[in-house]
């Protein structure tokens, strides 16, 4: 397994440019089995969550080429509705399959994903909104069969702003009969994407971006050229690695609005934030000052998968912070991992109580999931001495090499590779 090795204690400094979003670019290329012909995707970033979209794309039958920054993806020859089990269960957005598989095919095999254990992670939403729109869903153990002979435009309500159910709801209603309406949908600028990227193929979708979406069913889609929008954790991760560190960052490609949230939070932190266009510059001098509550929410609010970053901010705050987690319920396992780089945070239930400190200091510790890894990497640039993150796939899959990302804004970071051991083959 890699590892993450950091020397400390450096601040940031230099510009960055910020990849495509990979929550954007994974129901995006799940979406492109609706139309048959060559789609063509830019600004897909090269991450592990991707490589397994594409596997599974070619598995089903499609042809899929990954150059640099570019996707094409040839779905004329997809022959298959199901998707192999060992490739489910490496990530959660495999369940981005079932909708355009239904649409397409009108049946669907595929099992309960695998993913970030984060939390339950439930699929319900998912599968009820499918169910209304006509679909017959049999689950037999981890195995979901659906059928469907056709799909029918209907209202579907969201118990809960789930962003994968709005976004498998919006793909299998594209090819539905009639009209389709999403209420209480999730309104990340994610979804807005899938909007724009359906709509360039000829569907006829609005109102994504708010908490009603509504799909008018129409019978064939042509491919097209897309490009996925700026990925905005990974924007937020550098900001707030950047004041951290207290150093001086300059990012580049990204959408400030889609960021409101963090900026909010960094300046009441005392953090120096200008905006221009698609540029966000960062600089911090002192120790940041802390912020009474935070609370994760559905976007607009505060995003869960920033929740960890910020806490290594607010780890070296002067005085008090609470963050409450609402979206995941098993999303504090970094805590531990801070702990024993000499943070002061208590856990209770939801609620983390965030006891600033003066310095953190370097200790080997293990990336429990994507975005507690990049916590990790933070606190490593931030603390004192060295710092080992164990357990980097994690990392993989929504960072685009993140140590040359860092090392490029001046870090001292690398990334050691074992070497595999050959004394087995030795006679
Ligand atoms: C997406 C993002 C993820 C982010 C999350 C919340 C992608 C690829 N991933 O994940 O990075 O952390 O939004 O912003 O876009 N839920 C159910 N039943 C369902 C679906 C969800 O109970 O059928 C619950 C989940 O367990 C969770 C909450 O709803 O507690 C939010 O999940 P959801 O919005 O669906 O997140 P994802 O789409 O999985």
């Amino acid at each position: 397994m890699d590892k993450l090795v950091i020397e400390g204690g450096k601040p940031l400094s230099g510009t960055i440019v910020i990849q495509g979003a990979k929550n954007a670019a994974l129901p995006i290329l799940a979406a492109s089995l609706l139309v048959e012909g060559t789609v063509t995707i830019d600004h897909v970033p090269r991450l592990l969550d991707i490589k397994v979209m594409l596997d599974i794309l070619r598995d089903i039958g499609c042809r899929a080429d990954h150059t640099d920054q570019t996707v094409e993806l040839d779905t004329s020859s997809a022959c298959s509705s199901h998707v192999p089990e060992a490739l489910m269960r490496q990530m959660r957005s495999s369940i981005f399959l079932i909708g355009p598989l239904l649409a397409r095919f009108g049946e669907a095999t595929i099992y309960q994903p695998g993913g970030c254990a984060i939390g339950e992670r439930k699929i319900d939403l998912h599968l009820q909104g499918l169910k209304a729109l006509g679909a017959h869903i049999k689950e037999e153990g981890s195995r979901i069969v659906c059928v469907a002979d056709r799909l029918v435009g209907t209202e579907v309500h969201l118990d809960f702003p789930s962003v994968g159910a709005t976004e498998n709801i919006m793909m299998a209603a594209v090819l539905a009969d009639g009209l389709t309406t999403i209420s209480n949908a999730a309104r990340e600028p994610e979804i807005q994407d899938l909007q724009r990227f359906l709509n360039a193929m000829g569907a006829n979708i609005i109102g994504a971006g708010t908490d009603t979406i509504t799909i008018e069913g129409t019978k064939k889609l042509s491919p097209c050229r897309y490009k996925i929008i700026p990925d905005r954790i990974v924007a937020g991760t550098m900001m707030v690695a950047a004041a951290a560190t207290r150093g001086k960052v300059t990012l580049q490609n990204t959408n400030p609005a889609h960021l409101t949230s963090l900026i909010h939070v960094l300046r009441r932190t005392g953090v120096q934030i200008t905006v221009d266009g698609d540029i966000i510059k960062v600089g911090s001098s002192s120790r940041p000052k802390a912020i009474d509550r935070i609370v994760t929410s559905p976007y607009p609010a505060f995003p869960t998968d920033l929740q960890s970053q910020l806490m290594v901010l607010l780890a070296l705050a002067s005085g008090v912070s609470v963050m409450k987690e609402t979206i995941f319920e098993g999303r504090f396992k970094h805590v531990d991992e801070l702990s024993r780089m000499g943070a002061d945070i208590r856990v209770d239930f939801n609620s983390a109580v965030i006891r600033g400190v003066p310095r953190l200091y370097g200790a080997t510790v293990e990336a429990t999931d994507l975005r507690a890894g990049a916590a990790l990497v933070i606190a490593g640039l931030a603390a004192q001495g060295k710092t080992i993150v164990e357990q980097v796939h994690h990392i993989d899959r929504g960072y685009d090499r993140i140590e040359e990302m860092l090392d490029g804004l001046g870090a001292r970071i690398w990334r050691d590779v074992p070497v595999p051991d050959k004394s087995s083959h030795v006679m």
